[in-house]
């Protein structure tokens, strides 16, 4: 049985103090989850989330890096320097690195080989834009969105890589896919896995669905046959709202 992991994605959200008080509150809300509960937060508030979350169940992350350990990149952040703070997770090619900042499925594969270089869990983001979906294209976009990400990983980094699938008509904009929907589109990125890899490691890989999940929603989503948690924007920014999509079952 493949765990849930719910992870936040706070975007560019959220000062010091907000993101300490934010987990404060939270801590007590999930401390009884069997799900991995995540937050992916800005560079500046990462030292006191991980602070403030020391004795709790909830993991930091960031939310990009680049894939040079150092050197000559004004204002980039590398994995090693992320490992250094004690950061556990990072999302790589969210689709707004992709559509704001030019990242592509090459640098996306480099960033996850140099944040499993720094033993750090990646939460790759694959996801189709509208037109795409309105062709006929899904299938095939996020089919070769995961191949290309995943090329040249062992074993072992395929079966510890987190995928998140994000179509991006669903980011931010309050439309969700079908539970059905999402399903059948993760079981694409298993099969597609499972072609590489073998169906074993497929398997094991953690898929989550990401776009505007909400505690209204995430309990249908998250009963699904291959729907493994999800990546969460904007609710995940409010303490309740956060809390309850982690405690969906109850
Ligand atoms: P949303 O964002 O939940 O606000 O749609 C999801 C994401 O971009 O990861």
């Amino acid at each position: 049985m493949r765990r849930k992991v719910i992870a936040g994605n706070w975007k560019m959200n959220m000062l010091p103090n907000e993101a300490m008080a934010f987990i404060e509150g939270l801590a007590p809300l999930v401390k009884n989850t069997d799900a991995e509960v995540i937050l992916c937060v800005p560079y500046t508030d990462l030292f006191y989330s991980l602070l403030t979350a020391q004795e709790t169940n909830i993991k930091i992350g960031a939310q990009n890096m680049h894939w040079e350990e150092s050197g000559a990149y004004t204002g980039e952040v590398s994995g090693q320097m992320l490992k250094s703070i004690g950061v556990e997770y990072v999302i790589i090619g969210h689709s707004e690195r992709r559509q704001y900042f030019n990242e592509t499925d090459e640098t996306v594969n480099k960033k996850i080989k140099a944040a499993f270089a720094n033993e750090l869990k990646p939460i790759v983001c694959v996801g189709e834009t509208l037109e795409q979906r309105e062709v006929g294209k899904t299938e095939e976009v996020i089919t070769a969105q995961t191949k290309i990400a995943l090329d040249g990983l062992t074993e072992e980094q395929v079966e510890n890589t987190i995928i998140a699938y994000e179509p991006i008509w669903a980011i931010g904009t309050g439309k969700t896919a079908t539970a059905e929907d999402a399903n059948n589109s993760i079981k694409a990125i298993r099969n597609e896995i499972a072609k590489n890899y073998g169906q074993n490691i497929a398997d094991k890989v953690i898929i989550q669905y990401g776009g505007s999940v909400k505690a209204s929603n995430a309990k249908e989503l998250f009963s699904t046959s291959d729907i493994d948690g999800g990546l969460v924007g904007g609710a995940s920014l409010k303490v309740e709202e956060f809390a309850n999509i982690v405690n969906y079952s109850i």
